[in-house]
């Protein structure tokens, strides 16, 4: 069996990932904050360790404005709900997942004012022209770091830069580059980096969450849930400080002991050395996939430029049909269609058919790249 879904989540997670939300849930279980009691305050330390440890590996200015919640789709719909207002302009990339799209296009119908800004046919995006889509009244540039379709990666340091000569905010979505690629919010002028748990950061489902930088300004952040914090209880106004004010109700500890051990898992690792391994891998699976008659890969097409993932599409057979087969017949698993991101199909010239999409983790081997080539190979030579 060879998992080459890892875009959509990752799998396997490292063991010290499955050890952590069993020790929670077996040992611990405890609602955090909301009691006094031994349990309750370990339940509250790995919920700042995890805090610690996000903060760490995207070098935050604090672990508390490290926001958790279930995943990145959460993240950017509370930084977008939470601070854009009617008569703000937006700038953002034609290669953007639907979490970031469909979020812009309901506060466009509230008089959010939005610009997408075209990238190239390979999914790359010229900061001259992200610069040119400002506006004086631009609030706010959103970026996805890297295209969870083709990997892409966009020039978010540059961008920052940009919005802070401007004095907009820079809002990341990092959901396929967390832990995958060397992320510096200080350095990158990201004032707003949303991740996702669930993918290269190896935690569990149900864990993600915002960065909040210090450039803004908490009061004008409107939550989008608000509820009991455990703290403060005698207010019955949300509070003004983070993370508790984007943190209403029982986080899901279980899912945050596992980020917890993902997050403290690739910095072992080092996510130089994770970045080396995936663009060994990638080189290889475009090499490979360039030599199969019949095969067109989308994309930059080159490990420096790109994560780890790769769409392609088979001469002769539409992407559905491969991409079952490819799962029936060689026990190889990818995602096929449109990857929730129309836009960037359009970008690349492949709506609305879509394609094949192989998305490779830190834990892939070169084995099982030619293995899953070779697959490829044998349904091409079908085709032709
Ligand atoms: C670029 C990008 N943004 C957002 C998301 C949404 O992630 P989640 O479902 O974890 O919220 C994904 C997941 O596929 C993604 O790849």
């Amino acid at each position: 069996m060879i998992y080459l879904d890892n875009a959509a989540t990752t799998w396997p997670k490292p063991p010290c990932v499955v050890e952590a939300v069993l020790r929670f849930m077996n040992d611990v279980g405890a609602n955090p904050g909301r009691a006094g009691h031994r349990q309750a305050v370990e339940a509250g330390r790995i919920v700042y360790g995890a805090r610690e440890a996000v903060a760490e590996l995207f070098n935050a200015p604090d672990p508390l404005r490290v926001t958790f919640g279930p995943n990145v789709t959460e993240a950017l719909n509370l930084a977008l709900y939470g601070l854009l207002r009617p008569g703000d302009h937006v700038a953002t990339s034609s290669m953007e997942h639907n979490a970031v799209m469909r979020p812009l296009r309901a506060l466009e119908r509230q008089d959010v004012e939005l610009t997408v800004v075209p990238c190239s046919p390979e999914g790359l995006l010229d900061p001259r022209d992200l610069e040119r889509a400002l506006r004086p009244n631009t609030r706010m540039v959103v970026l996805n770091h890297a295209s969870n379709v083709v990997g892409a990666l966009l020039p978010v340091g540059q961008a920052g830069r940009m919005a802070r000569e401007r004095g907009a905010l820079l809002l990341v979505d990092t959901a396929q580059s967390a832990g995958a690629y060397p992320i510096d919010m200080q350095k990158d002028a990201i004032d707003l980096l949303a991740f996702t748990g669930h993918k290269s950061l190896y935690g569990p489902m149900g864990s993600g969450g915002l960065i909040v930088g210090e450039r803004v300004n908490v009061r004008d952040l409107d939550p989008l849930v608000r509820g009991g914090t455990g703290s403060r209880s005698e207010w019955e106004e949300q509070p003004l400080f983070l993370p508790d004010r984007c943190e209403s109700g029982t986080p899901n500890v279980p899912a945050l002991a596992g980020l917890r051990a993902g997050v403290r898992w690739v910095l072992e690792q080092g996510v130089t050395c994770i970045r080396e391994h995936e663009m060994l891998l990638t080189r290889r699976l475009i090499d490979g996939l360039s030599n199969i008659p019949g095969v067109t890969i989308y994309g930059p097409r080159d490990p420096m430029l790109q994560t780890a993932t790769v769409s392609f599409n088979i001469g002769g057979m539409g992407p559905s049909e491969a991409g079952l087969r490819l799962d029936d017949e060689h026990e190889v698993m990818c995602r096929v269609g449109l990857h929730c991101s129309p836009a960037a199909h359009r970008t690349i010239g492949t709506f609305p058919g879509g394609t094949l999409r192989f998305g490779l983790s830190a834990l892939n081997t070169m084995e099982e790249v030619d293995a899953a080539l070779h697959a490829v190979n044998s349904l091409a030579r079908e085709a032709r």
